[in-house]
């Protein structure tokens, strides 16, 4: 059955390591939605491998990647991302690797846009300034360049004419930046689509293809449900659709063909940049869970913002993922903890939510209703079943299952491959 690993949270739950286990059981894996403002990363013995673009299965060379329409490329990134992983030693071949060819592409003034907006803003995003939201904006403002653009000089000569006319404009007379030169841009585009010429194809048709030969597909989901254009804390969202709904629309699988839904969720809450975040740690517990659980962004090293586990979002989550399993990462970076707390519900003005609420304003001023449960006081990072686990850690798991009502498949207890518990 063709299969969908999407984050639950803010990012970060520990998708790259999800996703390297369970492409084993597929043959190919898709990325999509997002850009290099992802970072998944993967461990292997004594190797850590950061993907941004490139899909976490590469690592496994008998099996395909693929990066879907619906996913924005830097072609430069892209490259820097083959190139270094060739250098590790992987083949990263056209037949290993496949991207849209109606995938849009990253420009460099996206780039610089994405930077000069947010600072511009009084409410600051904290975007991870590779571009994302720009390019998605000229996706749907019918201005984007595609994939296949890069492939013929015509029509790239005229989008990047076109682009330039209104992007100069804007870029000297509203932000007083340097223009860009037509020449230039246009070169390094037309190089970049020369070396990436043998990934580009029809992902659409060649993993619908696929699947009618009985090839099971991997869906890799970036970001994470509440950093969804639709349904994240918006504006503090990236701009895509992170969540099951962007499968169908980034990659041409009808779904009719996607199965099971795999929710990722870190065993607290983690998120990256500016926004609300009701069950947000203060004082001394931020500092030591970021050590512990190593949170600094894999993308941006910048510092990750912790807190507890939220039953409030991650409910919300399941229902519109239409998740099938849970898998709960980093459950080990509890271990030390004598008291755990789960927000089952927020208050604000007198007024009881049980559910997400979407007004921005309700949320950044809630207070998290907690449930307390007992901590586990032992070290998880060796267990490998689920009896196993010590009994105050079952409860944990047991009572998360209750409130997010559905079966949780995988837990995880450390960033290597077989630290991890498939019940
Ligand atoms: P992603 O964006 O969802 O793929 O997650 P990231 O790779 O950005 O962040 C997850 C981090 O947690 C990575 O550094 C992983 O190596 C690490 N990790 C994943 N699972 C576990 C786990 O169970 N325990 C611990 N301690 N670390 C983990
Ligand atoms: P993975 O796939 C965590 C956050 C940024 C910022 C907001 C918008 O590794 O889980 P953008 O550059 O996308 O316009 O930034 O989204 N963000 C992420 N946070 N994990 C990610 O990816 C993220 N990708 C973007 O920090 O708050
Ligand atoms: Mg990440």
């Amino acid at each position: 059955m063709n299969l969908v690993v999407v984050g639950a949270q803010w990012g970060d739950e520990g998708k790259g390591k999800l996703i390297d286990i369970l492409s084993e059981g597929v043959d190919i894996t898709v990325r999509y939605q997002g850009g290099n403002n992802a970072g998944h990363t993967v461990i292997v013995g004594d190797e850590e491998y950061i993907f941004h673009l490139v899909p976490s299965a590469i690592l496994r060379r008998d099996k395909v990647c693929v990066i879907g329409n619906g996913a924005v490329v830097d072609p430069k990134a892209l490259l820097d991302e083959i190139g270094a992983l060739k250098k590790r030693g992987l083949p990263m071949t056209g037949q290993q690797l496949k991207v849209a060819s109606n995938a849009h592409v990253v420009m460099p003034y996206h780039r610089v846009m994405d930077g000069l907006r947010d600072s511009k803003r009084a409410q600051k995003i904290g975007t991870t300034g590779r571009g994302i939201g720009p390019c998605y904006a000229d996706k749907v403002g019918r201005m984007g360049v595609r994939m296949a653009d890069l492939l013929n000089p015509r029509a790239l000569k005229a989008k990047i004419a076109d682009n330039l006319a209104e992007k100069n404009d804007i870029l000297v007379n509203v932000y007083r930046h340097k223009r860009y030169d037509f020449d230039a841009v246009y070169q390094e585009y037309l190089g970049h689509g020369q070396r990436l010429r043998p990934y580009i194809c029809d992902t659409a048709l060649y993993l619908n293809a696929a699947i009618d030969r009985g090839k099971k597909i991997l869906f890799e989901g970036a970001q994470g449900t509440f950093l969804d254009i639709d349904f994240g804390t918006y504006p503090f969202v990236t701009s895509s659709n992170a969540t099951t709904g962007g499968v169908s629309s980034g990659t041409g699988v009808p779904p009719t063909k996607i199965g099971r839904v795999v929710a990722a969720v870190k065993a607290y809450t983690t998120r990256v940049g500016e926004g609300p975040f009701p069950t947000e740690f203060k004082g001394s517990m931020d500092e030591a869970i970021r050590r512990k659980g190593l949170e600094f962004g894999a993308t941006t090293g910048r510092p990750r913002r912790c807190g507890w586990f939220d039953s409030v979002l991650v409910r919300y989550a399941v229902i519109i993922n239409g998740a099938t399993q849970l898998a709960i990462m980093k459950l080990d970076v509890l271990d030390d903890l004598p008291q755990l707390k789960i927000a089952t519900a927020y208050t604000y003005q007198g007024k009881t939510y049980k559910d997400y609420p979407h007004d921005g304003e309700v949320l950044s001023h809630v207070k998290p209703v907690y449930e307390v449960l007992p901590g586990w006081c032992a070290d998880t990072r060796k267990v490998r079943s689920f009896v196993q686990l010590p009994a105050n850690a079952r409860r944990y798991i047991r009572r998360l299952e209750e409130l997010l009502k559905v079966r949780v498949k995988y837990i995880s207890v450390g960033s290597g491959r077989d630290a991890t518990i498939v019940r």
